[in-house]
């Protein structure tokens, strides 16, 4: 069974994807064909690929980009003129492609399955042609807390972030790189593209991503909170969240505090987190380490092992959610504590889609 496939945006999460396609020999029929704003050539993984433009000017040309795929993922720009909002529904129209779109354009669409197969691959039937990715702080957060939802039922869950600049897309990696060389030269960065973060972000840390809401949070709080409820099919569930983007380079960490309806205690949560069969997706890093590369970094041998955002480029770690700093909250009765980070571009947001496909393959939704 093999799957004729499509690819729109080049930027670095369609890049994770065609590397996530190629780690996970995922059954391609054929070359994958790839599409953004331009024609090019460009290096997606470590392979060359002739991109095809499409333009809304040139709207029934670049709409036969779809013609024959079975699935299309899209890793383009958000709005009212972005990728998914100008060519899902007319592919799924034309031609009766499946689209399983990263970005935000779709996700709190009641007709539209918000999905992260560790929680809710339930939510995907043959009829659901277009299927929403959620946020990347959404989505590690939702893998680290569903397990312990099943086990104790959460009423109530604080949320802090801590964003790298990827998140904001390409561009924003090459802004962090050029204020730091600026602030290492002069001493100072007084200037920044504010087209990407209102201020510089070099060694700073800005309470602030995405537009500001009538409510004072941020569109990216607010995702957190509607995107969790939908996912985890909780309309009421309380969370509230402050976002908050950090001059790292790849890979999200949250801190995350739980109230539970029934207790659960620090050890029973580890133990839960800790048995792939209850908490596919989660590594628990936390305790006392063995491990002499990690002791290499501390004084003490016997000192507690925690994840951080430079754990989830190690190869073992990149599609996984990292989980530590597991402890009870001693200020209320069933609360817990906990710590994670994940690699945005993969598990946030590339390794979701790709393994939302793989499941429909096997679910043969797909092929
Ligand atoms: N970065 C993350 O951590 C993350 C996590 C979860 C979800 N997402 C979402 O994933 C998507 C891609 O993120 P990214 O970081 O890779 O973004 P990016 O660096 O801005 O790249 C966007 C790509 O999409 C293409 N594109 C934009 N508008 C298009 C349109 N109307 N038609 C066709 N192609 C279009 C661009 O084409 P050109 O190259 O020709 O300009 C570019 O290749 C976004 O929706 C983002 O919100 C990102």
């Amino acid at each position: 069974m093999s799957v004729r496939a499509g690819l729109v945006g080049v930027g670095p999460v369609g890049d994770r994807i065609v590397r996530c396609l190629k780690e996970r020999d995922f059954p391609l029929a054929g070359d994958l064909c790839v599409a953004a704003t331009r024609a090019r050539t460009e290096t997606l993984g470590d392979e060359e690929f002739a991109v095809q433009a499409l333009s809304e000017d040139d709207f029934e040309n670049s709409l036969e980009f779809f013609e024959g795929l079975d699935v299309v993922f899209f890793a383009g720009r958000e709005g009212a003129k972005g990728a998914s909002a100008t060519w899902a529904k007319p592919a799924i129209e034309r031609y009766g492609c499946y689209c399983i779109d990263n970005g935000s354009d779709f996700r709190m669409d009641p007709d539209v399955p918000l999905v992260v197969p560790e929680v809710n691959m339930e939510a995907v039937t043959p009829d659901t042609k277009l299927i929403a990715s959620p946020n990347c702080s959404t989505i590690q957060m939702v893998v680290a807390i569903w397990p312990l939802h099943q086990a104790a039922t959460i009423k109530r869950v604080v949320v802090s972030t801590y964003q790298a600049v990827s998140g904001w897309g390409g561009a924003a990696q090459t802004e962090l790189c050029e204020e730091l060389e600026r602030l290492l030269e002069c001493g100072c960065v007084d200037n920044c593209d504010p087209s990407i973060f209102p201020r510089p972000i070099a060694l700073d840390c800005l309470p602030h991503i995405d537009r500001f809401l009538p409510n004072g949070y941020t569109k990216e709080e607010m995702k957190m909170v509607n995107e969790t409820r939908k996912i985890m099919g909780v309309p009421d569930l309380k969370v509230t969240a402050t976002a908050v983007r950090v001059p790292v380079q790849i890979g999200h960490a949250e801190a995350i505090n739980i109230a539970f309806e029934k207790s659960l205690d620090a050890d029973t949560a580890r133990q839960i987190l800790s048995d792939p069969a209850q908490a596919p997706g989660v590594v628990v890093i936390d305790g006392p380490t063995d491990d002499p590369n990690a002791i290499e970094f501390r004084n003490a041998p016997e000192e507690l092992q925690y994840p951080t955002q430079a754990d989830v480029l190690r190869d073992e770690y990149k599609d996984m959610v990292l989980v530590g700093r597991i402890r009870d909250d001693e200020t209320v009765p069933h609360g817990l504590n906990l710590w994670c980070v994940a690699d945005n571009l993969r598990k946030g947001a590339a390794t979701n889609v790709v393994q939302i496909a793989a499941q429909m393959l096997e679910q043969g939704i797909l092929g």
